[in-house]
């Protein structure tokens, strides 16, 4: 872990974010890291769960920036590139490596990371802490998983450490949150697209509330991904999932 980085390591544990907030909660300055072989109740986003038998990285950052909490706006593309960073250091082919909003990481099209980053306000609207947790699927994946997902071992043939894994994602990560502006969001928001998936493309896009296919055209100031519908107008939408269409044969 780079210096000064606290990191604790659990064989199992419920969800390494739910231990890293319990860990701010209760007074740990960090930043620090909770990493655990196994996950009982790994979390994915939107309400999701998360599978997480051993073998594949489980992580979480939890650290405490004094900015606000419309300043993390950049924050889920920086984690997604870092991660690609990561991929790419245990040779994942540089092309097939892509960015799917708002921050999975795909290899050959198909999903081999998420992250869920959650944060806590204090009184007077300055963050108190932020959680950034990852998983980076490194030896198997789930074959039922609703976007099709892959492992760096199915793509590489390589069998990466859960240990080398986060030493590599660690300081990736480091070094693009020490180089993060927080009112530079575009430089952010420009290497994240040149590697994105989908963008100038017809996805199919699902929400809480509806499925709809949209031209996807790029990420607004504020992370959102804009979309363009087929009778012209323009989306922004803030939470959400990208699929490929499904074509009707
Ligand atoms: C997603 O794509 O839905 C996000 C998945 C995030 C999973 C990671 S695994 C480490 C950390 N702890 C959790 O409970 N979830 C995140």
């Amino acid at each position: 872990m780079p210096n000064g980085v606290g990191a604790f390591f659990f064989e199992v544990c419920d969800s390494t974010n739910a231990r890293a907030a319990t860990l701010a909660i209760a007074g740990e300055p960090g930043p620090l890291w909770v990493v655990a072989g196994e996950q009982s109740a790994g979390r994915g986003r939107r309400g999701r769960s998360w599978t997480s038998k051993t073998g594949n990285l489980y992580a979480s950052l939890m650290f405490r920036p004094h900015i606000r909490p419309q300043d993390l706006a950049a924050l889920p593309f920086i984690v997604a590139l870092a991660v690609r960073d990561t991929f790419l250091a245990f040779g994942a082919p540089e092309s097939h490596v892509q960015c799917k909003w708002p921050n999975d990481i795909l290899i050959g099209e198909r999903k081999a990371s998420g992250v869920l980053i959650e944060s806590s306000a204090k009184h007077g609207g300055m963050l108190d802490y932020v959680i950034i947790g990852i998983g980076m699927n490194l030896v198997h994946f789930p074959d039922d998983a609703a976007f099709g997902a892959t492992s760096l071992l199915h793509v590489t043939g390589q069998e990466v450490s859960v240990k080398d894994a986060a030493t590599v994602l660690a300081e990736k990560l480091y070094a693009r949150i020490d180089a993060w502006k927080v009112d530079d969001f575009r430089s952010v928001a420009e290497e994240w697209t040149r590697y994105s998936w989908g963008l100038g493309q017809s996805r199919e896009l699902r929400t809480h509330d509806e499925t709809f296919t949209a031209t996807l055209l790029g990420l607004s100031d504020d992370g959102a991904l804009i979309a363009r519908l087929d009778d012209g107008l323009e989306k922004r939408l803030y939470a959400g999932d990208v699929f490929p269409v499904e074509r009707a044969d």
